[in-house]
């Protein structure tokens, strides 16, 4: 598996050190609220569980699951559920967590879609941001590192569902998709 590793990105010390950054500014714009922290599957799984450990404050999860991607390593544009969040949000104080921002698709969907269900505010977190690939506009509240336009695996992020179990971030050799 490291075989297909061109190089390390973000190391695990990286990542611990996002990690506690976006949780200590979360507890302080959340204080005296209540977060629910929705994580999008799967490639989330790792950050999420990482950031609810570092938040000290009272909070709840919920997740969901949505698909843009194919199997390949382009996003199709569109968006479909592939499984909702279980319980109602009217009111709530979201932060959604996400493992990477790229054209920002997945993330203009679903603010919008928890607009529409009354949540009370809507906050994006990324471990990962690729600005130079934004296709539609939309505001990231929290961000772990802005990284270049490569194929990165590792820490849930995955190329036909593989490498989400390495402990950090790597750029994907180009010989394994092209
Ligand atoms: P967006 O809708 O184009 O912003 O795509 C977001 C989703 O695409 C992320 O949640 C990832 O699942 C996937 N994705 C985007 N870039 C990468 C990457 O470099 N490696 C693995 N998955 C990626
Ligand atoms: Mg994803």
């Amino acid at each position: 598996m490291t075989n297909d590793v061109e190089r390390v990105l973000i190391t695990e010390e990286q990542i611990k050190e996002a990690v506690q950054r976006i949780a200590k500014q979360l507890e302080e714009d959340y204080d005296g609220k209540e977060v629910l922290f929705v994580g999008l599957l799967k490639g989330s799984i790792a950050f999420m569980a990482d950031i609810i450990k570092a938040y000290t404050k009272v909070c709840s999860i919920d997740f969901m699951s949505v698909s843009s991607y194919g199997a390949g390593t382009e996003s199709s544009g569109r968006v479909n559920i592939v499984k909702d969040l279980s319980q109602p949000i009217d009111g709530k104080d979201i932060v959604i967590i996400e493992d990477i921002i790229d054209s920002g698709n997945t993330l203009s969907f679903i603010k919008a879609y928890f607009a529409a269900k009354n949540a009370n505010s809507v906050k994006i977190c990324t471990l990962l941001n690729k600005p130079d690939r934004r296709v539609v506009d939309i505001d990231v509240d929290y961000i772990g590192y802005d990284i270049p336009d490569e194929f990165v695996i590792g820490y849930g992020l995955d190329y036909n569902e593989h490498y989400r179990n390495l402990p950090y971030v790597g750029v994907l050799k180009r010989s394994v998709y092209s």
